[in-house]
């Protein structure tokens, strides 16, 4: 028996362009603006297979809200690895998990691995002043139109930033009017390298000099701090990228002997003000963070290893005989500034991944709300729930409908909103009863459904998007 959620791993061949959804329910009239989601679009080239979830080809997905109608489009990125990969009929480009093998990549021995220009950059979208670009884990990104998707090129930054790999979760500081971002770069010594961004350079903040660099995917914030969790899947050895005889991410070894560390790095200073311990843990995704007296508080969708990353190779995922892997657990990590170890307190037992909250408001301040995917207690299942915790009083609301697969939930605020959840969450649900998708929009409150608006064809399965406001 297949798996029913499988459609959401195959690829959407065509390209649409759609004014009005056909709605059910009804949209909130002042919902005005775009929500722009990222993730793979096309699984395979050729008679190949792109091995892992994060590595098929970048498709961006618009659904455009306005008097209480949404449009949609669809568009396939034009990287340099879109264009390559389907003139050649062959995997080209480095990845997360692409075997070099099957590469056309001559593997010399280059002192440190480079990340090629205009590589797949499908992880997430962000703006930066008038920019707007999709990101993968590298600091190169690819600018995009938010009206039509088409790919502009690669951003150009005037400065000569040097990291191999970066996060595609930056954070926004509003005080400061600056993008901040993690990024590590490889050498015979490797340091992790905070950075801000505007969108002509990037100025590093701290440079942390480390012997082995962690797996990093996101990072948190508070007030002061940046707070950067180096979990204990680390790289024994750089040099190993630059020999490229294993997929990226396979040069990164768990090693639960170790502890993980948390990096309390003051924003102004570039300071390493505290490193905090923590037993060996692994993560993909920090939920929020903040200041409390002589404390830091770090809420994150953890796991006990990361095994995780290996059950998310597309064949695992198809695989009928595996199972519900992406149980992340909301733990909440008490980090002691003047001396002792990283603890932990599970704040719910519903699991939470591709986390969320009102970034704008409650990002690195003490807050009420999450929002995230989760998988539905009882069930073995990829995730088929949504979920709002309430961490204040550690209670769950779900949504949840039988034969759905909702991706990640993001919260947009009314306008003038009073409470913190004041506002709708927008999430794209595959049905795989129909093999289609669809717009799904719950009041943020209830987190009951107010809407939904349905797509003709299945978006395949993403990871993260954003809503811009009046576009
Ligand atoms: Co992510």
């Amino acid at each position: 028996m297949s798996k029913s959620y499988m459609q959401g791993f195959t690829t959407q061949a065509k390209e649409i362009e759609i004014s009005q959804l056909p709605i059910t329910g009804t949209l909130p009239a002042w919902l005005d603006g775009t929500l722009v989601r990222n993730g793979p679009g096309q699984f395979e080239v050729g008679n190949q297979t792109y091995r892992h979830w994060f590595d098929g080809l970048a498709m961006l997905h618009s659904f455009t809200f306005k008097n209480g109608q949404v449009s949609y489009v669809n568009r396939y990125l034009r990287s340099n690895a879109y264009h390559k990969d389907n003139a050649t009929g062959k995997v080209n480009f480095q990845g997360f998990a692409v075997d070099p093998c099957r590469s056309l990549f001559s593997r010399v021995m280059s002192m440190f691995w480079q990340p090629e220009d205009g590589n797949n950059t499908v992880v997430n979208v962000t703006q930066l002043a008038k920019h707007y670009i999709a990101m993968t884990e590298t600091p190169m990104a690819v600018e995009f139109d938010p009206r039509t998707l088409e790919t502009l090129g690669v951003m150009a930054y005037q400065d000569n930033f040097d990291s191999q790999i970066a996060t595609a979760h930056p954070h926004y500081d509003y005080q400061r009017g600056i993008g901040l971002n993690h990024s590590t770069k490889f050498g015979a010594t490797t340091f992790y390298q905070l950075y801000a961004m505007t969108e002509k350079e990037r100025r590093i903040i701290a440079s942390i000099p480390v012997k082995q660099a962690s797996y990093i995917h996101s990072f948190g914030t508070t007030e002061k701090y940046l707070i950067l969790a180096e979990f204990s899947l680390r790289l024994p050895n750089a040099l190993s990228l630059a020999v490229r005889n294993k997929p990226f991410i396979e040069n990164f070894q768990w090693q639960p002997e170790t502890d993980s560390i948390f990096y309390v790095v003051d924003k102004e200073s570039g300071k390493v003000v505290a490193q905090v311990a923590a037993d060996a843990f692994f993560a993909f995704h920090h939920i929020n963070a903040y200041e409390a007296g002589d404390t830091i508080i770090v809420d994150i969708s953890a796991y006990e290893d990361a095994a995780l990353i290996g059950h998310l190779y597309l064949d695992a995922l198809r695989d009928p005989a595996s199972g519900h892997p992406v149980i992340g657990q909301f733990r909440r990590y008490t980090l002691p500034l003047k001396g002792g170890r990283a603890t932990y307190e599970h704040i719910t037992n519903e699991s939470i991944e591709l986390p969320r909250i009102n970034y704008k408001q409650h990002n690195g301040r003490d807050y009420h709300y999450a929002y995230g995917g989760s998988v539905k207690h009882g069930t073995q299942d990829f995730l088929n729930q949504l979920v709002k915790i309430d961490v204040k009083k550690r209670t769950a609301l779900c949504w949840y409908e039988s034969g759905c697969y909702p991706g990640e939930p993001v919260f947009v605020p009314a306008p003038n909103a009073k409470a913190e959840d004041e506002g709708v969450i927008l999430s794209v649900v595959l049905d795989s009863r129909q093999n289609t998708s669809f717009m799904l929009v719950l009041d943020a409150q209830t987190f009951t459904e107010v809407a939904r608006a349905a797509v003709p064809q299945h978006v395949p399965f993403g990871f993260h998007g954003q809503f811009f406001s009046g576009i």
